[in-house]
């Protein structure tokens, strides 16, 4: 059987000229050629950094994004220049490794927490394969699991490191933006429920028949939220909204954030955790890096109490474990969020 470092697309793309039909998405599931919008049709940004608007506007304005689409770029993030570059440096220099000192470097943690797989994490059951390698791996700000992930490019654990913490912050500012828009308490999500954040590199090679491939399928996050980097002029990643597929065009220093399905559960349905997919292209690679912001694994996913207004207003979900819901999630997808939700008559009506 092929190892892992010969399976890796980043092995043997380079001698095809067409893909190979294990990579052949069913025709529903292709990128098509009709799938371009109107460039008005985009996701909102929300300017951080913006001192002439107050809180409260900046709090409205992402908790509308959040509601309608479930997907917005933030600017003025305060999250160095250098920084971003360095991250997605460091990640390009990965990419460029043998890829043996690739699934080397990602394969010291023996309980296996950091990873290195093709196509998605269940490569063996996929049918059909997307075209992408990637990388993950814990990131707790405690620094603990450092010393599982790799220590090649040299900077790696020192920029990964900074990047991530970064991230953190960001991440809590913008969950306090949604906590309050929604009425919670600021600190909600400061605690458990961002407790064990992972980090998640990948890597699309060019590929030789892009409408035929995806990179990534069809997803929702299983994340409370996901801030994701994409690197610059290179286009991939699509939103689903009304039957539309939205491209999700870089724009310079921004990230890309989403909402999971953990916040749209918690949210009791409010905000979206979109529909979205990456899909390839014939010229240039593309890397982009996501930070999920994750739970505890005993950690209970329920709607917050204090939305359900004291019982008057039902919750549109079960309760449930977070470690259960991602073995669920990953053994029912796509039908787990329906099994998820409350069957109440006449009540609170599905989205
Ligand atoms: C993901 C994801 C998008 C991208 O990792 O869940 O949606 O652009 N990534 O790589
Ligand atoms: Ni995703």
């Amino acid at each position: 059987m092929e190892s892992l470092d010969q399976r890796l697309v980043s092995s043997w793309f380079h001698g095809h000229s067409s893909v190979p039909p294990t990579y052949v998405q069913p025709l529903e599931s292709r990128p098509g050629c009709r799938f371009m919008s109107p460039s008005c049709m985009s996701i909102p940004v929300i300017d951080l950094g913006d001192r002439h608007n107050d809180r409260a506007d900046t709090i409205k304005h992402i908790l509308k994004a959040s509601e309608q689409y479930g997907f917005f770029q933030v600017i003025n993030h305060r999250v160095s220049k250098d920084l971003v570059e360095e991250t997605l440096n460091v990640f390009k220099e990965f990419r460029a490794m043998p890829p043996k000192e690739k699934v080397n470097e990602c394969s010291k943690d023996p309980i296996g927490r950091c990873k290195m797989y093709t196509s998605s994490e269940n490569y063996e059951k996929d049918a059909i394969k997307y075209w992408k390698d990637s990388l993950t791996h814990p990131c707790p700000p405690s620094g603990e699991y450092m010393q599982y992930w790799p220590d090649k490019p040299t900077k790696y654990r020192e920029v990964v490191g900074k990047y991530t913490q970064e991230m953190r912050k960001l991440g809590h500012e913008i969950l306090e933006l949604l906590s309050e828009g929604l009425g919670l308490d600021p600190s909600y999500f400061h605690g458990k429920l961002s407790k064990n954040p992972q980090v998640l590199q990948h890597h699309y090679p060019p590929c030789p028949e892009p409408s035929l491939t995806l990179g990534i399928a069809k997803h929702r996050d299983t994340s409370i939220i996901t801030i994701l980097l994409q690197e610059q002029d290179v286009q991939g990643l699509q939103v689903l909204k009304d039957g539309e597929w939205l491209r999700v065009d870089p724009i310079p220093n921004a990230f890309v954030v989403n909402i999971g399905l953990l916040l749209q559960v918690i949210s009791n349905g409010r905000l979206v955790g979109a529909e979205h997919r990456v899909v390839t292209n014939s010229t240039m690679a593309r890397t982009s890096v996501a930070y999920f912001i994750y739970p505890s694994l005993k950690t209970i996913i329920e709607p917050a109490q204090c939305l359900l207004n004291n019982g008057t207003t039902l919750p549109m979900y079960k309760s449930m474990p977070f470690g259960e819901f991602r073995t669920s999630f990953l053994a029912k997808f796509p039908k787990f969020e329906e099994e998820l939700r409350f069957k109440w008559k006449n009540v609170n009506d599905a989205r």
